[in-house]
Parts: C-alpha cells; structure tokens; sequence
C-alpha cells in the first residue's frame, strides 16, 4: 500500500488569462489531498472517495469502463472527479510500462472539489506519484507535474494550463507560462486567507466562455492581455515584498476576471466584506463561477468578516505550502 500527498494551491494572479499564454502566479497553500494505491491482480481500478466535500462515492473500472454499484445519481463533479482519477492512474501504468497494472485507490481530501483551490490537480499529482511508486518507479516532481498536466489537458477538452498541475507538484509559489514553469525564490510570508462559499464552478464551461468573449469582442482579448501586465507588475511587488501593491493588484484582478464573467454574486460578496474587513486586497482565485476568495490580510479583520458574512460557508487562512507532492 502506497499514499502521497499533494498540497491545493491558490492563485495570486493571473488564472484565465494563462490560458491563452499570459503568466500567473499560483502559490501552493497548506491543505492537501491524499491518495492511497493498493495494487491488485485482476486489472481492474476501485476508486473508493469519502472526503471530497461531496457525498462520498465508490466506484469499479473494468476493461469494459466505470461500473457504478455505489453511485446513485453521479454528479457532474463526480464525473469529472472519476476522470481525473482515471486518466492519473493511466499515467502511472505508462511510466511504469505496466498498462495492465489494477489498483485499489482511496482518495480524501482537505481542498474542496471545483472551488478554485486546484482539487483536481492535488488529487492527480498524488494519484500519479502514489501508483508510480506502489510499481516500484518513483518520478521527479517535474515529470509528475508533467503527466498531471496531459490528465488535465484531456479531462478538460484541451483547456487546461500547467499552472494548477505544476505548482501542486513541487509546492512554493510558482510562475507558470505557456510551457516555462518555474519556482520562484525568497517569496515573503503571504498572509493569504480564503473564503468559501460552499459551491463550486465548472472549470471547462468557465474557460469555454472567456474563449468566446474573447473571441466576440476586442476588448475581451485585450482584457486577458491586461491580466498579463497585471501579473507582470505583480511579479516586481512580490520581488520587492509590497504586500500593499500586491494587494492592489489583486482588487485590480478582481475586477478584470469580472469583466471576463468569471465572478459570482457570492464570490463579490465575500471579496467585499475581505476588502471591507481590512485586507490589503482580495480577488476569487481558480476558475471563478462559485467557490472561493483569496484576499491578503495580517490581522485578523478579513478572516473575521467573511465568518459573519451570509453565504461564506467557510473562512480560512491558508499558510504557503513550501512542500509539493510528498510521499506519506
Ligand atoms: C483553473 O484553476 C485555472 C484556469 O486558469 C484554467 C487553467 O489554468 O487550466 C481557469
């Protein structure tokens, strides 16, 4: 039996417009999904996931695809969760050249699905490394990021960026663009706090819907270019420590991704009452549509705020994880 560990991430700046070449700037945050693997002799894949802040599901794969005995009525999420667990365990019997290989895996996780904290790709950076190295191969963090990222890519018709699956891999702040991925060193304390509104949004509609604004309308596209300058100019303040520039740009960010439709009433709220509870600045973070906020704060009013704002599910601070996927 084999378990590692992944850590969710959120996003400084720049989600979206990544898609489309511009750099961003994910940090990985300490909350972690964990993946155990038990391989077993008929070829066959068990997926067993309890924690996923969605009811709990268990599902068999054979040669024939997903037969579902414990799954009564399987959410979009949880298709999508399959999938990605699915395509990570793929990935494992390729790099191990055992494309028979079967598994029992069990997945729980502290980073809820779809809400902008990188769920899938913690679950699929530990799920790769786990089975990788319950057949005896253990792989780099680069080449489990790389791998995570091809599940992605397919999981999400092709519109994904190596942001979410690079940074949950090696862990630490992380600049991402195109196919340049790198850490990025003597990153001050980023007093993050989170909030989360219990919801979730759909990543591939999400991205399928700036593509088509995008496409419609100049300003659309010169809205992501302006993401990439913010992110440029956000790279200089992070360099420099200026929490209160960083914070700035992230209101500024906000209100870009918003212009892209990306936000949500809830997600407005809770950047709000962040902003309003003090934080130097506050933004949603991932794919937006629903889920969670990410504002910067060193004292305690944001954090306070968001618990006593009607509709913020959960508030949290989140310390950088400089730690990427790990074994247990
Ligand atoms: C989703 O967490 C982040 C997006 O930029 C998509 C991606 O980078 O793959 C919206």
């Amino acid at each position: 039996m084999t378990t590692s560990s992944a850590p969710g991430k959120v996003y400084l700046f720049g989600e979206h417009a990544v898609v489309y070449g511009e750099p961003a700037v994910p940090c990985a945050i300490e909350r972690r999904a964990s993946v155990t693997v038990e391989e077993r002799d008929d070829g066959r894949l068990s997926v067993e996931a309890a924690d996923l802040t969605l009811d709990g599901f268990t599902v068999t794969w054979g040669a024939d695809g997903p037969d579902r005995p414990d799954v009564d009525v399987p959410t979009p999420l949880v298709e999508a969760a399959m999938g990605y667990v699915d395509g990570a365990i793929e990935q494992a019997r390729d790099a191990a050249d055992r494309p028979d290989a079967g598994f029992d895996v069990t997945v729980s996780s502290e980073i809820p699905l779809g809400a902008g904290l990188g769920s899938s790709a913690a679950v699929v950076c530990a799920a790769i490394d786990a089975a990788t190295r319950e057949l005896g191969v253990s792989l780099p963090a680069e080449e489990v990021a790389d791998r995570a990222y091809r599940v992605e890519h397919e999981v999400q018709d092709g519109q994904a960026s190596r942001a979410d699956t690079f940074c949950c891999a090696v862990g630490g702040a992380v600049r991402v663009q195109g196919d340049d991925t790198r850490r990025i060193a003597d990153v001050p304390t980023l007093p993050f706090v989170v909030g989360y509104d219990g919801g979730a949004g759909d990543t591939g509609e999400l991205v399928a819907g700036v593509r088509a604004l995008r496409e419609e309308y100049g300003f659309a596209a010169d809205t992501v270019s302006a993401i990439g300058d913010l992110v440029r100019e956000g790279e200089a303040a992070l360099r420099a420590g200026d929490l209160e520039e960083l914070g700035r740009l992230m209101d500024f960010d906000h209100g870009l991704l918003s212009a892209l439709g990306v936000s949500s009433r809830s997600l407005d709220t809770m950047v709000w009452a962040a902003r309003e509870g003090g934080a130097l600045g506050a933004k949603l973070t991932g794919a937006g549509g629903g889920g969670c906020i990410v504002a910067l704060d060193e004292t305690d009013g944001a954090k306070t705020a968001l618990d006593y704002t009607p509709g913020c599910e959960e508030a949290f601070r989140a310390e950088l994880d400089t730690e990427g996927v790990r074994a247990e």
